[in-house]
């Protein structure tokens, strides 16, 4: 596989936070929990990943000029706080989620932080990109089954210079294929592990 690990600082921690990613990470931290509170309907696949510690490790990849392009896509954007999160440092920003529920409160944070990001309703499993059918069949906790969103973004996979995606435990081997086989080469792709941190890959 074309993919080159990116080796990560282990000092992310000792960067500052701009105060308007602190400002945004408070507001969507808030948001989570009263939605989390209010609402009726769980959303199984639904968890969110440590928004401060994505948040150092974009820092760095920009301090460190490693980002080829301005194009940001998060893979199953959730309550859409990564997503803002590149948008606020001037990427040009999408977020992809398959539940309905999320992306209208996504755009909602959006539009109370006055960002400028878009988020779309559908699947970031390009349709186009062979067959996952072997992959696919240990995946839980992805929808493998809906059509691709690309085509109303206006955009492919192979536009997105940064990728991130949040994957539920021993499945970001699916989301690292689904990757190579879509973006363009130089293309980096985070992910964050829970205690493993976040990991970065770049396609050669
Ligand atoms: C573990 S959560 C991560 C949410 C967010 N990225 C974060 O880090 O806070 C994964 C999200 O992916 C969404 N999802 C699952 N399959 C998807 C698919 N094929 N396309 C888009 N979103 C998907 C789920 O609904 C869920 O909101």
């Amino acid at each position: 596989m074309p993919l080159e690990p990116v080796l990560v600082t282990d000092s992310l921690r000792q960067i500052p936070h701009t105060a308007s990613s602190e400002h945004l990470i408070d507001r969507g931290n808030e948001r989570i929990e009263e939605f989390m509170l209010s609402s009726e309907q769980t959303i199984e696949n639904f968890v969110t990943c440590d928004f401060h510690l994505v948040d150092l490790a974009m820092t760095w990849l920009h301090e460190n000029h490693l980002i080829t392009g301005n194009n940001f896509c998060e893979f199953g954007s959730g309550y859409g706080v990564v997503t803002l999160l590149a948008a606020d440092r001037g990427m040009r920003s999408v977020g992809i989620e398959i539940e309905p529920t999320l992306v209208e409160r996504s755009m909602a944070l959006a539009a109370e932080l006055d960002l400028d990001a878009k988020f779309y309703c559908g699947s970031f499993i390009p349709r186009d990109i062979g067959d996952l059918t072997e992959l696919a069949a240990d995946i839980e906790h992805v929808d493998t089954h809906q059509g691709d969103i690309y085509k109303e973004i206006g955009l492919t996979m192979a536009d997105f210079d940064l990728m991130f995606a949040f994957p539920w435990p021993g499945e970001s081997g699916f989301f690292e294929a689904v990757f190579d086989a879509g973006a363009a080469s130089g293309a980096l792709l985070m992910t964050y592990r829970g205690r493993e941190g976040v990991k970065l890959v770049r396609k050669t």
